[in-house]
């Protein structure tokens, strides 16, 4: 409080100075209806995915350089076709916080739509929050 008081009497403003700023709250309350709607789109995906129709049949009609995720044996897989033809199958599970996981064609990779980890199509971790990467699954073509 000291420095900043200081820095502010001396006509400067830190770049810390809005950590301190006793309106911050009215800033949070301002931004509230954005943060209800990311998290009620959380919520969809969260629910809504999970009640999406899969099968293992599913798994033949992936096309080269694709991902789906499809339902095989009751667990959502998450299954990449590379060019060769060869599927690749990991959990479409997020381990972050279990949201599923879509596959993002521009990109090549998986994405959760929760809270932004990406995965390469192999499971690898690409980005956060996610530190462990999408666990192997055999689909059995
Ligand atoms: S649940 Fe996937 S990033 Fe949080």
């Amino acid at each position: 409080a000291g420095r900043l008081l200081t820095e502010l009497i001396g006509g400067r403003r830190p770049p810390w100075a809005d950590l301190y700023d006793p309106r911050r709250l009215w800033t949070q309350v301002r931004e509230a209806p954005a943060f209800l709607r990311h998290q009620t789109e959380v919520a969809r995906h969260f629910v809504g995915d999970r009640l999406r129709p899969g099968g293992a049949d599913a798994v033949a009609g992936i096309a080269p350089g694709t991902g789906e995720v499809v339902r095989v044996h009751g667990r959502h897989c998450a299954v990449y076709r590379d060019e060769d033809g060869t599927a690749h199958a990991v959990s479409a599970r997020c381990t972050h916080l279990g949201c599923l996981v879509a596959f993002n064609a521009a990109e090549r990779a998986w994405e959760c739509p929760c809270h932004g980890s990406r995965f390469a199509p192999d499971g690898a971790v690409l980005q956060g929050p996610a530190v462990r990467p999408l666990e192997r699954r055999e689909v059995g073509e």
